[in-house]
């Protein structure tokens, strides 16, 4: 079996990097050997490459940027994504494929579940929905996983800016409004190749699902959390956890509006896999270790 991981470089696709080796032989590139910003390109590299599976954790992911970038956004979470999709309907291949909390618009009050309406709020999210609609019109067999608030020890992810934050300054504001689950990397990455390993054996059904960690918190309360953590692994630090302060979402204004309810419904990964989702905190903390035991300097 020949898996193809695009976006290697990134936190999750560094993370598929580990977990992918023992379902096949696995190629990962990164954006200079397989650019999806140039959808016309893509089905000659893969015609070339044959893979039997396709993993894509490249995206363009940063979502306050994607206001101005429109055409870029949506080509490589649109336009590349509906090539891969078609690829692998007409060679049979598995497409495993990454979106987001943010298809949704925050309104509902409970978990959304895979079946509910999107309506997402700002260009990344329409572009990441253009995508999903692509690969489940397509008629390829795939696994759409959605996923929230990702952190790795890896990449730049918003644990570790509060870390360096909390080096440099000596009082933090931050958006107390928004609510999700912080997501490690390695939770989506070992997910992920049960889910592969699953679909093989013919127990896992291609579909959408959500794939987030169990529980839910604030930008404000994660951020709280790893200071806490943080200066209890002796991490250095001039703001006390009672110094973060909580804002709401119009005072701290930024391009691109963000969903106040991200939290995403697991129930059907879980049960489908026989799995349970461990709370935030455990992956947080691990993060947090992984920094520690590396010395990671802010
Ligand atoms: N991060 C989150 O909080 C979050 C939340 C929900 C869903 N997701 C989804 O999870 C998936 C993985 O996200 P992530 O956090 O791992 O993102 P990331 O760290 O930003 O990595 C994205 C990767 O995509 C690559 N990429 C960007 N443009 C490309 C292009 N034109 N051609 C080829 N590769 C390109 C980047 O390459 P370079 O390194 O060269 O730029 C990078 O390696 C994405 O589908 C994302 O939408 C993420």
């Amino acid at each position: 079996m020949t898996i193809l991981l695009l976006g290697k470089n990134g936190q999750v696709g560094q993370g598929l990097q580990q977990t992918l080796t023992p379902i096949g032989s696995v190629t990962a590139l990164a954006r200079a050997d397989f650019d999806l910003e140039r959808p016309e390109m893509i089905t000659a590299r893969l015609e070339a490459l044959r893979p039997d599976f396709i993993v894509n954790a490249a995206a363009y992911t940063q979502v306050d940027l994607a206001e101005a970038n429109v055409e870029a956004a949506f080509a490589v979470n649109h336009l590349a994504v509906e090539a891969l999709a078609n690829y692998a309907r007409d060679h049979d291949a598995l497409l495993v494929h990454y979106s987001t909390d943010y298809v949704f618009d925050g309104k509902k009050q409970t978990a959304y579940l895979e079946s509910d309406e999107t309506h997402p709020l700002n260009v990344y999210g329409q572009s990441k929905r253009a995508g999903e609609i692509a690969v489940e019109r397509s008629g390829c067999r795939y696994l759409l996983f959605r996923t929230s608030w990702v952190v790795s020890a890896e990449g730049t992810n918003f644990a570790k800016t509060m870390l360096r934050f909390a080096a440099e300054r000596s009082s933090l504001r931050i958006v107390a409004d928004q609510f999700g689950a912080p997501t490690s990397v390695e939770l989506i990455a070992d997910v992920t190749a049960q889910a592969i390993a699953a679909h093989r054996q013919g127990k896992f059904a291609s579909g959408t699902y959500h794939l987030t960690s169990g529980g839910r918190t604030s930008w404000h309360g994660l951020a709280r959390h790893v200071v806490g953590k943080a200066i209890e692994l002796g991490f250095q630090s001039q703001v006390k956890v009672e110094d973060i302060v909580p804002i709401s979402t119009e005072e701290y204004p930024r391009p691109a509006a963000r969903p106040r309810n991200s939290s995403l419904n697991t129930d059907t990964l879980s049960s489908s896999l026989g799995l349970s989702m461990p709370d935030w905190t455990v992956h947080v903390d691990r993060v947090l270790d992984q920094l520690k035991e590396r010395e990671w300097k802010l």
